[in-house]
């Protein structure tokens, strides 16, 4: 491995003495490519102006103090290294400037111990680095989790709203007009008009054709009717038909017992994304395949349309902007499984859902 050269700032008022500790560096096998500043003003003009790799600092200079460059360093950059090299320091101000946020100190004429001291900050940034990088994914996994939250429980008040207006306009009105004409064919005893018999009739009928039409969009009926394979197919059909589009279908190896809440989200992610491709991807045609096979069970949902830049809807999504990108990841990871995207703008969109079947998860 050769690495490029160590972009090192070196604040030093005496030449020679930034000229040893650079040859220690390369000595110890690191090259550098050093900058040098004697005094503040070039050294908080040079870092400011640059990214370094390393910061080497005298103790004391004319006018300022390797602590004073230390807290202008920390101002902006907590993880840089920035090593003391010090004619002599005191225990007590090196302790001082460790609490300070210098990364280590070395005495010059201790310089053998410079680059080993640099190999370990360079070490210790690399890992504070990958540090930070989980945490940040971690917090916008949080976050993503919380946007979704948040409009999973808009999502389910607008349902219930929608469902108590159904509830209350359509079938309590036909439940009322029903008691009414009952009524009245109850005063009129036995000779009841066929007419009004039929009036009844009817208004049931209505009534039963809303309530099965409630409950199909609660849940899809036709899983447990006619099991994932036939439910897909219809609603592929059905959906296309909508949308004008020319649908594919295809389903292979698919076993005939498959788990209650993998058959559920593997069709709910369908619905989500065949509704995305209605919607957003002004495609012709729509396929729609599963597939079953080596303990999986994968779900493809492919257009030709428009494509998207998906890192971008994803950055709307967390902020809570969309929910069925965010949902959609989230079934297939409760059922251990693994979503994959591709897409890119003019290039139609794919969507993989990959479920296990025997349990434990897609890694
Ligand atoms: N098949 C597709 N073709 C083109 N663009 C798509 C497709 N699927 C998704 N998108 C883009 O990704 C965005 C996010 O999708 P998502 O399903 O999260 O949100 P939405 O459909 O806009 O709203 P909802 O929250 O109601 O689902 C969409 O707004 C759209 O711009
Ligand atoms: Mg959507």
């Amino acid at each position: 491995m050769n690495p490029e050269a160590l972009r090192t700032l070196v604040l030093e008022d005496q030449a020679t003495d930034a000229e040893l500790a650079v040859a220690a560096l390369a000595e110890g096998g690191l090259r550098c490519a050093p900058i040098l500043a004697t005094g503040r003003a070039a050294f908080e003009a040079a870092f400011a102006a640059g990214r370094f790799d390393l910061v080497l600092a005298d103790y004391s200079l004319p006018g300022y103090t390797g602590l004073d460059a230390l807290a202008f360093v920390r101002r902006t950059d907590p993880l840089v290294p920035f090593i003391l090299v010090s004619g002599a320091l005191g225990e007590e101000r090196a302790v001082e400037a460790l609490r300070a946020g210098a990364t280590d100190y070395i005495l010059k004429h201790g310089l053998a111990r410079l680059a080993p001291a640099v190999r370990r900050a360079l070490g210790e940034r690399r890992e504070r680095e990958r540090h930070l990088a989980t945490s940040r994914a971690l917090e916008q996994s949080q976050e993503r989790l919380r946007a979704l939250s948040r409009r999973l429980l808009e999502v389910q008040e607008a349902e219930r709203r929608s469902l108590a207006r159904d509830l209350h306009d359509d079938i309590g009105q036909a439940l009322t007009a029903l008691k009414i004409q009952l009524e009245s064919l109850g005063r009129s005893g036995a000779a009841a008009a066929p007419a009004q018999v039929q009036a009844c009739i009817e208004t049931t009928q209505h009534a039963l054709e809303r309530v099965r039409q409630l409950s199909l969009n609660l849940r899809p009926l036709q899983l447990d009717d006619l099991g994932l394979v036939a439910a897909l197919r219809s609603h592929v059909d059905a959906q296309a038909k909508l949308g004008g589009l020319t649908p594919h279908f295809d389903a292979d190896a698919v076993p005939e017992e498959l788990a209650p809440e993998v058959e559920s989200a593997c069709f709910r992610i369908a619905q989500e994304a065949i509704t995305n491709v209605l919607r957003h991807a002004g495609a012709r045609n729509l396929s729609v395949s599963v597939q079953g096979g080596a303990g999986t069970l994968v779900l493809s949902v492919r257009d030709d349309g428009r494509g998207f830049d998906l890192d971008a809807a994803r950055r709307r999504a967390a902020s809570g902007a969309s929910v069925g990108l965010l949902s959609m990841e989230e079934r297939t990871a409760l059922e251990g499984g693994k979503l994959e995207l591709r897409s890119a703008p003019r290039e139609g969109t794919t969507l993989l859902a990959t479920f296990p079947l025997e349990g434990g998860s897609i890694p």
